[in-house]
């Protein structure tokens, strides 16, 4: 659906009267284009204590074909850029900001107290007004449960405060995360810091990302235009909304979807599927035959690389007035059948050793909403079911991660009241709604063959909404 506003606030006319009225000012996002670099300008960087990630990072921005410049927090790095075969300088004279710049990256993973978080400070404070709209910010850091120094482990659990406030004042669609790397994780970046550095995360902002170490070792290098070739991936719910736009976003990195919706689906669903040159599959997910049909499905495909468990229905009522049926009809396709079809994927091998599960939660399993309850907790069992099974799946070299979407504008979002759609689409850092390719590009990143260091995460595809923040 379109957002009337966001256009009018983006006329000549309309950002004119906007202003005079002191009303929110929504941008409109920059997104994907497969014709652009990863980074649309120069990447700063800075740094405190003794930074552990520098060579790590080189090797991503030299990979990435970015520009970088050096803050003064980090008079090492144009030597490790330039020994990487990067061209690098210095950023600012003296007391004077230099360029603008298109994203900044602080690494603090050498960070040991809260007594230097003055460098945070100073790093922020002269960069801030730098960068460019729809800019990004990368802050790395260790994870605080790996740190033996409680000192260390705090400072760095500190990071999470100040990230999210930063994304919150740094407005202009800049996005800020905060991304936590196990030692010895380091040769793993390169496809989150293309996620996040990119226009691809439009729409995802104050996350918090871990990467560890993978069980099964970093694939040889990828084609980056297409990083999801040769991949064979399953999305639930695909004829429509988000499910269509995960689809697509597959298929434009190169991967054979095999496109799934119920049979009452089924023209919009061959529609879709003869569009992208993939398969049309008509199920009900939540019937008792799925789980062994889709095995079958896949064995005769020579199995998938990555499963996207997208479909998911509403049946709103508050609990008082709630029907059985209509709890078990959302506690069903939401989640037990997705535990019951992970099962059987994973047991009979039909999901390949090294494979993705990604899942679709939702802001309302995080912050539960009126009239939802079997809504929420089917949507808080997914982020249960990311948690728990992740360990498990790791010794098949399995990963599962899920995103959990705020305001998307979809056919589920317009059928909403007027003044509850307006209030969801403005309660977030962006000032508007996701759209359904925000959530799709998030999946990507995690479907990614180079994304095996990411599992147990969930990271909110909602512009840093308020609700459940
Ligand atoms: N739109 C949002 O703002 C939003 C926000 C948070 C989470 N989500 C989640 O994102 C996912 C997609 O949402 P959407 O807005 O695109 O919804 P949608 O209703 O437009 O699409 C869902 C698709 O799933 C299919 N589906 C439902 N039950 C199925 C079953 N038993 N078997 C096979 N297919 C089935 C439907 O036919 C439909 O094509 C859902 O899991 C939803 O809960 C959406």
């Amino acid at each position: 659906m379109t957002d009337s506003y966001l256009g009018f606030a983006n006329s000549s006319l309309g950002s004119r009267i906007v202003s005079a009225l002191g009303l929110p000012q929504p941008m409109t996002l920059e997104r994907y284009r497969a014709d652009q670099p990863v980074v649309r300008g120069s990447v700063l960087l800075g740094g405190a204590g003794s930074p552990q990630l520098l060579h790590a990072l080189a090797a991503c921005f030299k990979s990435m074909a970015s520009q970088t410049v050096a803050h003064r927090s980090l008079p090492q790095w144009t030597q490790i850029a330039n020994e990487a075969g990067l061209m690098s300088g210095r950023w600012g004279v003296e007391d004077q900001p230099g360029q603008k710049v298109k994203a900044l990256v602080f690494d603090a993973t050498g960070m040991q107290s809260s007594e230097e978080a003055d460098a945070l400070y100073h790093f922020f404070h002269e960069t801030a007004r730098s960068v460019l709209p729809c800019g990004r910010v990368v802050v790395l850091g260790r994870p605080p449960e790996a740190c033996t120094a409680p000192r260390q482990a705090t400072i760095q659990r500190a990071l999470e405060g100040l990230t999210r406030a930063l994304a919150k004042e740094l407005k202009r669609a800049i996005t800020v995360q905060l991304v936590y790397v196990t030692e010895g994780a380091e040769d793993q970046l390169e496809s989150t810091l293309r996620f996040l550095l990119s226009p691809r995360c439009a729409y995802v902002s104050a996350q918090v990302v871990r990467i560890g170490v993978p069980s099964i070792p970093l694939q040889p290098a990828l084609d980056w235009a297409k990083p999801l070739s040769g991949q064979k991936i399953l999305v639930t719910g695909a004829s429509r909304g988000i499910g269509s736009a995960i689809a697509e976003v597959m298929a434009r990195d190169g991967a054979q979807v095999i496109c799934l919706d119920v049979p009452q689906a089924q023209a919009a669903l061959d529609e879709i599927a003869a569009r992208l040159g993939a398969k049309a599959l008509a199920l009900d997910i939540g019937s008792a035959e799925a789980p062994q049909a889709l095995v079958q499905a896949a064995l005769a495909d020579g199995g998938w690389d990555v499963v996207v468990h997208n479909a998911g229905i509403t049946r709103d009522k508050t609990i008082a007035n709630m029907k059985p049926h209509l709890w078990q009809a959302v506690v069903n396709v939401n989640l037990s059948t997705q535990e019951r079809i992970n099962d059987a994927l994973v047991t009979s091998g039909a999901l390949k050793a090294g494979g993705r599960i990604v899942c679709v939660s939702s802001i309302s399993g995080i912050a539960g909403n009126l009239g939802q309850t079997n809504y929420a907790l089917s949507k808080a069992g997914v982020i249960g079911m990311v948690q728990s099974m992740a360990p498990h799946l790791a010794r098949k070299g399995i990963t599962i991660n899920a995103v959990a979407p705020g305001f998307i504008e979809t056919q589920m979002t317009a059928a909403i009241p007027f003044a509850i759609r307006e209030a969801g689409r403005r309660m977030n850092s962006m000032g508007q709604g996701g759209e359904p390719v925000d959530v799709a590009e998030a999946i990507a990143w995690f479907a990614c063959p180079a994304s095996g260091g990411l599992t147990g995460n969930v990271v909110r595809v909602c512009g840093q909404s308020l609700i459940g923040a």
